[in-house]
């Protein structure tokens, strides 16, 4: 990926922690913190009494089965009755916990109570459609709070989560139910989008006739839409339906600390997605302690994470991490930009948001719009502002440092991945920032830089990010794939986790994350997988082979760039190009944004068939192709 990484190397300015920030903040020294948590089994340990256990663990680590780590071992806990019930006996009962809002306007706000009795009533209407403990719930919905509520009662009753991000279309959605062979499915009627309503009805509609295992549909009216009773097929039912007169009671099921809590795709860079899955203790005690610490979450805090729950960045930074501190957690339905560029900077003003964290693709496209937007609000609630996903230009970190944060809220560039659950890489807000890093491993983490056989690099030289040791919110398998598991992440290095991006440390012992190492994608914040993206192009009909490589896009960050060889008698013309576009969009979603397209006659490959994706980047950029002995003639 072409970025400025000279820009990068250069980047000198560090800047000082902000001297009130670090007054209020729960943690004040960041560099003792750190040293705390090298004796990480303990760290994590007092983390974990914050939370409200059933029973005791008995032990904080289990390494005997490595990879497959078990945390606080024999504990029981349940997440909703952490992130919602134990709040209702306290004076938070009637405290905000979800602030609704969308780019219409509308806001809908739910206190922890209306919260909890909203939670049981739906887990009551699961139940009774016979949702056990350790069954699959998948949701397609929009940013609305019957997701937040119908996931919390999920984890109320020990069922397994599988959200889909409701930006994916037919394909994607198609692959990820059959793959966790989904009994229940929970849609909407649709989602706003600039001015304009999406039919994700449609999209399941069309989805269901290829998944064969969903037995219902719950539907939630989001949208006010005119689909009544006759519009549903027998195996649909609508969600107010659904919950009426339930009682707005329901006991907590008992989860040990290692039951399964939720499975979420995610690309990687060969064959289908893979069900990355989080179990039920350890998830809690990393992304609670992660969001409290880094963002330094008091319970008057007006906390917006702009990422989608669709993503892993909105399951832990969206609805659980937020609702396990007792905070108030604003949920956003729209774009950012709609009905105009100050959109975001009104709700900030509106509600006095205090810790903003969004995407640098976000910020980027903001800050098109030069500084106008930002500075007709009074964002002067801000206190600490985050971004994730991708690395950050030094750019754009600056432009949001002065026009949003007004040179006094310090930026959180967190580090981190669906497999991690929970930051991993990120400063405190006491530490010291340098426009373009994510500083160090949080508290209780061991990250390195290495060689491929696990030697650490030199200061200053690029190599493997890896994780030299266990962390509590890490992932514990990928969904019926162990094997997959150990390969990709644990046996490439052994001994470490594997992430999968490029970094380097600077003199400081600061990481500066360079970008994927493997084929995946990284377009406007969203992993896409090269080849699901080719798997797409071949479906087409005048498709016989294609490659996809990322190409530098300055505000998305890589769009596509898609070699094809085409059936005889085909052209790339106008048509054809329009025509593949919709395709992959319609397989795929909007998330894949294809920058170009071009015809080849043959693809560079290795002797056993495999597309040497590096040498057509290689040949895209003009830089050196490599070592290429293994390229078949
Ligand atoms: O390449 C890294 C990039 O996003 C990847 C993980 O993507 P995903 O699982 O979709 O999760 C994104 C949200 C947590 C990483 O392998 N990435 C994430 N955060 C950063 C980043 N790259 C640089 N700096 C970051 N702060």
């Amino acid at each position: 990926m072409k970025r400025d990484t000279t820009v990068l190397l250069d980047e000198k300015r560090i800047f000082k922690p902000n001297v009130e920030t670090v007054e209020r903040a729960h943690v004040k020294n960041w560099e003792t913190e750190i040293e705390k948590g090298k004796n990480f089994e303990k760290y994590w340990e007092e983390k974990a009494e914050d939370l409200d256990w059933f029973e005791r663990w008995d032990q904080v680590l289990d390494e005997s089965n490595k990879p497959f780590f078990k945390w606080f071992v024999n504990g029981k806990i349940n997440l909703a009755y952490n992130a919602v019930d134990r709040w209702i006996n306290t004076e938070k009962r009637n405290q905000v916990a979800i602030l609704y809002v969308n780019e219409r306007g509308d806001e809908k706000k739910l206190t922890y109570y209306e919260l909890y009795r909203e939670v049981n009533k739906m887990a009551n209407g699961l139940k009774n459609l016979g949702v056990k403990k350790g069954d699959t719930v998948s949701m397609y919905l929009p940013m609305c709070p019957e997701l937040l509520i119908s996931m919390l009662a999920c984890n109320k009753i020990g069922a397994v989560h599988s959200v889909v991000y409701s930006g994916l279309s037919v394909g994607a959605f198609v692959e990820r139910m059959n793959d966790a062979k989904v009994k229940i499915l929970i849609t909407a009627d649709g989602t706003y989008r600039r001015g304009k309503i999406i039919d994700l009805k449609k999209i399941s509609d069309e989805a269901m006739l290829q998944c064969p295992t969903i037995e219902t549909v719950i539907v939630v009216k989001h949208t006010g839409s005119k689909i009544d009773i006759s519009d549903l097929s027998g195996r649909e039912i609508f969600y107010e339906r659904l919950i009426e007169g339930e009682p707005a009671e329901c006991e907590c099921e008992p989860m040990d600390s290692e039951d399964p809590l939720f499975i979420l795709y995610t690309s990687g860079s060969t064959g289908k997605p893979k069900g990355v899955l989080h179990t039920t203790g350890g998830y809690m005690v990393g992304v609670s302690t992660t969001l409290k610490n880094i963002f330094d979450i008091h319970e008057n805090d007006m906390w917006w994470c702009t990422g989608d729950i669709g993503w892993i960045t909105g399951h832990s930074y969206v609805i659980y991490g937020p609702l396990l501190l007792g905070t108030t957690t604003v949920v956003y339905e729209g774009a950012p930009d709609y009905p105009d560029p100050g959109a975001w900077w009104n709700i900030v003003e509106k509600y006095g948001v205090t810790k903003f964290y969004t995407a640098p693709t976000a910020i980027r496209h903001l800050m098109r719009f030069g500084n106008k937007y930002p500075n007709l609000y009074n964002l002067s609630s801000l206190k600490i502002l985050g971004t994730v996903g991708e690395p950050i230009n030094p750019e754009a970190w600056m432009w949001y440092y002065k026009n949003v944060g007004k040179e006094k809220a310090p930026i959180m560039d967190t580090w981190w991945q669906t497999e991690t659950g929970m930051h991993l890489i990120s400063p405190l807000p006491s530490a010291y920032l340098k426009p373009g890093s994510a500083t160090k491993a949080v508290p209780g983490v061991d990250a390195d830089v290495v060689d491929e056989d696990g030697n650490p690099v030199p200061l200053g030289k690029g190599g493997y990010l890896v994780i030299k040791k266990p962390w509590p919110a890490m992932f514990r398998t990928l969904y019926e794939d162990e094997e997959r598991y150990k390969d990709v992440y644990w046996n490439q290095i052994p001994g470490y986790y594997k992430a999968g991006d490029m970094a380097r440390k600077d003199e400081d012992g600061y990481f500066w994350i360079q970008g994927r190492s493997d084929d995946v994608l990284k377009i406007a914040g969203h992993r896409v997988g090269t080849s699901e993206v080719e798997s797409a192009f071949v479906s087409h009909p005048a498709v016989v082979e294609a490659a996809v490589i990322g190409k530098h896009d300055p505000i998305k960050g890589q769009v596509i760039k898609a070699f094809v060889i085409l059936r005889e008698g085909y052209k790339l013309k106008t048509k054809l190009i329009e025509e593949l576009n919709k395709h992959v969009r319609y397989e795929l979603g909007p998330v894949a944004v294809i920058g170009d397209i071009e015809q080849v006659e043959s693809l560079p490959k290795t002797r056993s068939g495999k597309i040497m994706r590096r040498v057509l980047r290689a040949r895209e950029l003009g830089e050196d192709v490599g070592d290429t002995s293994t390229l078949e003639e």
